[in-house]
C-alpha cells in the first residue's frame, strides 16, 4: 500500500491534491497520510481536526491520520469520530495507549501506534496486540524531505516476524524519507504500507510517482503476493 503524505502537498488546494493521487482502484493512493503536528510534541505546526473534517468530505480515499501531538489520549478520538480510517498516536506521547486503542476502535477507526527512530519496539509488544497498525518512523518526526534512516529496518524486520508468526496482527507502516531509492529496502524488510511525501508531491506527476513506487515494491518483494 502507498500512502502519499499531504504534508508535501499545497495546503491551499488539498482537495485537488488528494484527487491528483487518488487514481483508479489498484493503481492510486491506498490511503492519504495526514500529518497533524502541534508545535509541542514536534517543533512544527500543521493542521488539525477542522481541516481533516473538510478533507473527509472532499475525498473518498481513506485518511491515515498521524498525530504528532501531546495528549493524544484527549485529542485522537475526535479524528476517529470524524471518520478517519486509521488514527495513529505516538507511544512516546500516549498515557494509556491500550485504553486509547480501544476508544479509537469503538469509534469505528483502526488504531495505529507510532514509534520514533530512537524508540525500541520490544517494550511495546504487549501494547501492540491492541493495535491495527504500527508506524515505524524512519526520520525524526516533524518535517518532510529528510533522509531515510536505514537502521530502523531492524524494527521493521522484528515486527514482520511477529506478524508472520502470529504473535501480532497489524500492518507495518513506514514513514520518512521513502522514495525510489529507499523503498525497495523497506519492502524487503517487510513493510506493508509506505508513506511518501516529498517523493510524491515533489514529483512533476504525483499520480505517476505513486505508481512508480508501487512498481518498485512489487519488484522488490514479489513473494509477499503483490506481483
Ligand atoms: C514527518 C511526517 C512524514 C512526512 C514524510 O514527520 O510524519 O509523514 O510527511 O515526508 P517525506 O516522505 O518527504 O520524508
Ligand atoms: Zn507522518
Amino acid at each position: 500500500m502507498i500512502a502519499p503524505s499531504m504534508l508535501s502537498a499545497d495546503f491551499a488546494r488539498l482537495a485537488d491534491e488528494a484527487a491528483v493521487v487518488a487514481g483508479e482502484p489498484g493503481n492510486g493512493a491506498d490511503w492519504l497520510h495526514i500529518d497533524v503536528m502541534d508545535a509541542h510534541f514536534v517543533p512544527n505546526l500543521t493542521l488539525g481536526l477542522p481541516v481533516v473534517e473538510s478533507l473527509l468530505k472532499a475525498t473518498s480515499v481513506p485518511l491515515d491520520c498521524h498525530l504528532m501531538i501531546e495528549d493524544p489520549d484527549r485529542w485522537a478520538i475526535g479524528y476517529a469520530e470524524a471518520g478517519a480510517y486509521n488514527v495513529t498516536v505516538h507511544v512516546e506521547a500516549a498515557r494509556d495507549p491500550v485504553a486509547l486503542a480501544a476508544d479509537l476502535r469503538a469509534a469505528g477507526a483502526k488504531a495505529g501506534l507510532s514509534i520514533k527512530p530512537g524508540t525500541p519496539l520490544e517494550p511495546h509488544l504487549d501494547t501492540l496486540r491492541h493495535y491495527d497498525t504500527l508506524l515505524v518512523m524512519s526520520v525524526e518526526p516533524g518535517f518532510g524531505g529528510q533522509q531515510f534512516m536505514p537502521e530502523v529496518l531492524d524494527k521493521v524486520r522484528a515486527a514482520r516476524r511477529m506478524v508472520d508468526t502470529g504473535h501480532l496482527t497489524l500492518l507495518v507502516e513506514i514513514d520518512g524519507g521513502i522514495n525510489a531509492d529507499t523503498i525497495e529496502a523497506a519492502a524487503e524488510a517487510g513493510v506493508d504500507c509506505f508513506v511518501a511525501g516529498s517523493a510524491v508531491y515533489g514529483a512533476d506527476d504525483p499520480g505517476k510517482a505513486v505508481r512508480a513506487l508501487r512498481d518498485k515494491v512489487r519488484a522488490a518483494a514479489p513473494h509477499r503476493g503483490w506481483a
